[in-house]
């Protein structure tokens, strides 16, 4: 059984077969067209999403498989009537192989776990991880850039709630000779727990105070939105835009992603530039995902 909780979990070797692995899947996807043949997989959704949600029920149905489950969970399921994360999970594993799962706390994926017999799949927690997109993230990183070692990433936006960013520094950590750039607003900077876990894979992590300050080289800009749904009061919008203007001091080489949805932080007047990246970067969180079930009951 094989639960998908978080991104240190996974090892450069795990991260080397879910990419064959898919890259096999996007070239050859009537090859996997059965893999779920019989299987129901439960889809539980207590928080908004359109790319997560819809691209995990695709790749089941693409798979052969089927889905039962509910967005808006907190009101469509027994948790309006107080039921307890645990007991939800105890109940859906009775009907399901496998139950995707996403939640505002942080500590759901060890809250699901103590209690699973069926693989679990985090879908996104609170503000702490959200491997599936870390994954499809540095999946495109590998697309776009053929390596994932040498790389220079800047990344931007809430890098306090934004749990996309964390589980990326978690997967990326793994690799040799890497340099992680920040720039955000002072409210939004990346906690220290980050910044020690880098630091203790050799990993030095530069914080920037505008857009000059990030290398013209930089192989990735990731940019991400204000997680106004994680804190109380207004800190106002995001100041530093990458807009055609500012995407013209850094190289042809450099490429831009975001997990979206997005505010402000991309104007859409770069989105037909070829460093735009996040559309495609959508996409392959398809085939990732189609990746990690077939794995998922591989073993
Ligand atoms: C992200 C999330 O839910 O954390 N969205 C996604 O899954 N692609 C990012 C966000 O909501 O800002």
């Amino acid at each position: 059984m094989r639960h998908v909780l978080n991104a240190k979990q996974f090892t450069k070797k795990e991260l080397e077969e879910l990419f064959l692995l898919t890259d096999d899947i996007k070239n050859n996807p009537k090859k996997y067209s059965n893999k779920l043949d019989g299987k129901i997989i439960a889809v539980m959704f207590y928080e908004p999403s359109t790319r997560t949600r819809m691209s995990f029920q695709t790749a089941i149905l693409k798979l052969g498989g089927k889905f039962v489950g509910t967005e808006n969970a907190f009101d469509n399921s027994s948790g309006k009537k107080g039921e307890t994360l645990e007991d939800t999970i105890r109940v859906l594993q009775g009907y399901a192989d496998a139950i995707v799962i996403r939640h505002p706390s942080d500590n759901m994926p060890q809250r699901v776990a103590s209690v699973a017999t069926v693989p679990i799949i985090n879908a996104g927690s609170g503000k702490g991880e959200h491997p599936t997109q870390a994954l499809l993230d540095l999946y495109t990183i590998r697309e776009y850039k053929k390596r994932l070692n040498n790389l220079k990433i800047a990344i931007l936006g809430d890098l306090s709630n934004g749990r996309t960013i964390h589980s990326l520094l978690g997967l990326i950590s793994n690799y040799d000779n890497i340099e992680i750039y920040g720039l955000s607003k002072k409210v939004f900077e990346l906690p220290q727990e980050y910044i020690d876990m880098l630091n203790s894979k050799g990993i030095e992590y530069k914080k920037c105070n505008c857009f000059d300050d990030i290398p013209k080289d930089v192989d990735i800009m990731y940019h991400s939105r204000i997680q106004s749904e994680r804190f109380e009061g207004d800190f106002g919008k995001e100041e530093y835009i990458i807009n055609k203007e500012v995407l013209s001091k850094f190289s042809p080489e450099t490429i831009v992603l975001h997990p979206l949805p997005r505010n402000e932080e991309i104007c859409p007047d770069i989105d037909d530039d070829p460093r735009a990246v996040y559309f495609k970067q959508a996409n392959n969180g398809l085939y990732v995902r189609m990746g990690l079930f077939v794995q998922a009951f591989e073993n």
